[in-house]
């Protein structure tokens, strides 16, 4: 090999290794109780629907060359008036953050592609300190960069992900770049096609967080599977001190522990408790936990339950519960958008109390990690799930990855919730041999990583007649006969025909109904067989109620929806105009009469279940 082109190899493969993105670490837990530097506000931002800023006129990528420049990641200045430069953040507009760009500026409602966003911010990192940048979600797939060096890649719209940033955080201004495309494409998770808005952008909290120089990375802390006297988990370290003395202390329970964590910092716990409050919806009781060592200390508070099925019962904390539900998007239907801030989520949860619910179906994919710590308060159980919606690429190996890892950092961002008591792998995918093993790896997986909560997915069925047949072989391996089914709206005729139909379901296990619904333009009113009328919806619920209730085992529900949402599949100018009425509030917040059809069926059952005399386990 000639000398220069040895050097230049050399070149290469040193300026490479100086470019390894850092790596993305494994999720903090409770990142947000550390002491730490929001850069939520107004972020400058640059379209660029030709990924312009990342690829160089050949279509090469500006941070794989070798100088690892040019991208609009430099966040360069004009320096001289004879130099050209194509792109200027510091004059571009700004968005706010966080929050989806499709609902902050008209042109971009639809808008599908790149934008770059930017947020210079002074830092002051101390000696001993690790800093991590921490972003909640950005959809679909974000490219960080900070002080033009890139970080790192990440994919999936729902899912927090974060940075060690401790080499690279400057005493003094620093820029941080972030690429967001959310465009859809067929093997991703989700794919192309969706029946909600295609929200693109840093759409939850962004912050820089600081912890010493070893310390407390996770922890799980709850009742064993099955267990009302015992307590286990894990306690993480990291950093270079790993073997520590690690005391775990629940001051109202009378527990203070010492552990001594190994030398991959891991420490294991197991105690037996006795007079503990547990949660539940009725009494959302959450105990103070606090965690430390030698050089780190963490709180957090958490609620101690147990969830089991026997035979066709669910049993929370050993008593039969029936899950008074209902299926909510992240949407703020009244600005229509992501939810933006704690009041935002916690006025969806309010409404889902007004409606008399113990739980709710955050649909299709994991909402902001506030969403749940607010049900954990409020006293709602959640089924929590993600984005394998429809018509997944199963036999694409990179997709199943992807899946799986959003389902990785779901369970290891919420695994300490009490309010969380399902895991579902998916909603309403097709029939095959191959969504079958992507599913059915899909539930090992959850188990092999929390054997407390009860596995789940919404299943497929179908007609024969007047029968209604649930026997997707999916539902061997999951806890819950749980499937979504439109009679009366998607078939079954009007809502009087329905009383035809009947189900004939394959396993002998609690019955979940996981949708249910039909459209209704709020203020549109006429009998009961026009369509798109309150009555229409209203004479649904009632007939889908009493359809329902023929169901031996039928233990929950989460008719579809609480709220109206955008949805690009819903054109009708007069009725639906890009929105999805089948919400039990419309998009101004005002109850539809099936609300109180819904509401009136849960008062009832609420009295049965404290009466038992509803389906009690013998
Ligand atoms: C499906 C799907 C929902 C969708 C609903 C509908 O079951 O799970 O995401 O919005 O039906 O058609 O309204």
């Amino acid at each position: 090999m000639k000398k220069n082109s040895y050097i230049s190899l050399l070149i290469l493969v040193i300026s490479l290794f100086s470019r390894i993105s850092a790596a993305q670490e494994n999720l903090i837990q409770n990142i947000s109780a550390r002491s730490i530097i929001s850069l939520n506000g107004r972020w400058n931002y640059i379209i660029d629907p030709y990924e312009n800023g990342y690829y160089d006129y050949r279509r090469e990528a500006f941070d794989q060359s070798k100088s690892g420049t040019g991208g609009y990641f430099d966040d360069k200045k004009q320096e001289d008036k004879s130099e050209l430069l194509e792109y200027d953040f510091d004059h571009s507009p700004t968005l706010a953050v966080p929050g989806d760009w499709n609902s902050q500026v008209e042109k971009l409602d639809l808008y599908e592609g790149t934008i770059w966003y930017r947020n210079k911010f002074t830092a002051a990192p101390k000696q001993g300190k690790r800093y991590f940048l921490y972003f909640g979600a950005v959809n679909y797939e974000a490219h960080v960069y900070l002080n033009g060096k890139k970080l790192g890649m990440h994919k999936g719209g729902f899912t927090p992900f974060q940075f060690d940033i401790t080499d690279r955080l400057r005493a003094g201004e620093n820029s941080v770049v972030v690429k967001a495309d959310n465009t859809r494409k067929k093997e991703e998770v989700p794919t192309i096609n969706t029946d909600w808005w295609n929200y693109g952008g840093i759409t939850r909290d962004v912050f820089i967080a600081e912890t010493p120089a070893s310390y407390i990375s996770d922890y799980q802390i709850q009742l064993s599977k099955g267990s009302m006297g015992q307590i286990e988990g894990f306690i993480q370290l990291s950093g270079a001190e790993k073997s520590q003395k690690v005391t775990v202390e629940i001051p109202a329970a009378g527990i203070k522990t010492i552990v001594k964590a190994d030398t991959s910092g891991r420490a294991l716990i197991k105690l037996a408790v006795n007079n503990l409050e547990y949660w539940s919806p009725e009494s959302p009781k959450l105990y103070d936990v606090t965690i430390s060592t030698s050089n780190d200390h963490i709180s957090d508070k958490i609620g101690f339950r147990s969830i089991v099925t026997k035979g066709k019962d669910i049993l929370l904390n050993g008593k039969p519960v029936f899950l008074r539900g209902i299926s909510i998007h992240d949407e703020n239907p009244l600005i229509a958008g992501r939810a933006r801030s704690e009041g935002d989520l916690r006025m969806l949860l309010t409404w889902a109390k007004e409606l008399n619910c113990n739980f709710v179906r955050l649909a299709h994919y994991p909402h902001n990690e506030q969403m749940v710590r607010l049900a954990d308060e409020m006293g709602l159980m959640v089924w929590a799930e993600v984005p394998v919606y429809w018509t997944i690429a199963w036999d694409n190996p990179e997709t199943y990855k992807n899946a799986e890892a959003q389902m990785s950092t779901l369970i290891t961002r919420d695994k300490n919730r009490a309010a969380v008591i399902v895991w579902s792998v998916g909603n309403e995918t097709p029939l095959s041999d191959s969504r079958y093993r992507f599913m059915s790896n899909m539930v090992t997986h959850v188990r092999s990583m929390d054997n407390t909560r009860l596995v789940a997915a919404a299943l497929e069925v179908h007609r024969k007649g007047f029968e209604v047949i649930v026997d997707d072989s999916l539902g061997e391996k999951i806890d819950l006969a749980s499937f979504n089914e439109y009679g009366a709206w998607y078939w079954g005729g009007t809502p009087k025909e329905l009383s035809k139909y009947h189900f004939n379901i394959k396993y002998d296990k609690p019955v979940v109904i996981t949708e249910f619904g039909g459209d209704a333009l709020a203020g549109f009113h006429g009998d009961e067989d026009t369509r798109w009328t309150e009555e229409y919806q209203e004479a649904l619920y009632v007939s889908q109620l009493n359809m329902l209730s023929k169901i031996d085992g039928l233990r929950g529900m989460t008719p579809w929806i609480l709220a109206d949402f955008k949805s690009p599949r819903r054109p009708h100018p007069l009725y639906q105009n890009f929105y999805n009425r089948k919400g039990l509030y419309s998009e101004t917040g005002k109850k539809k009469k099936a609300f109180f059809i819904l509401k009136k069926f849960y008062d009832d059952t609420e009295k049965k279940y404290n009466t038992k005399s509803y389906g009690a386990s013998k």
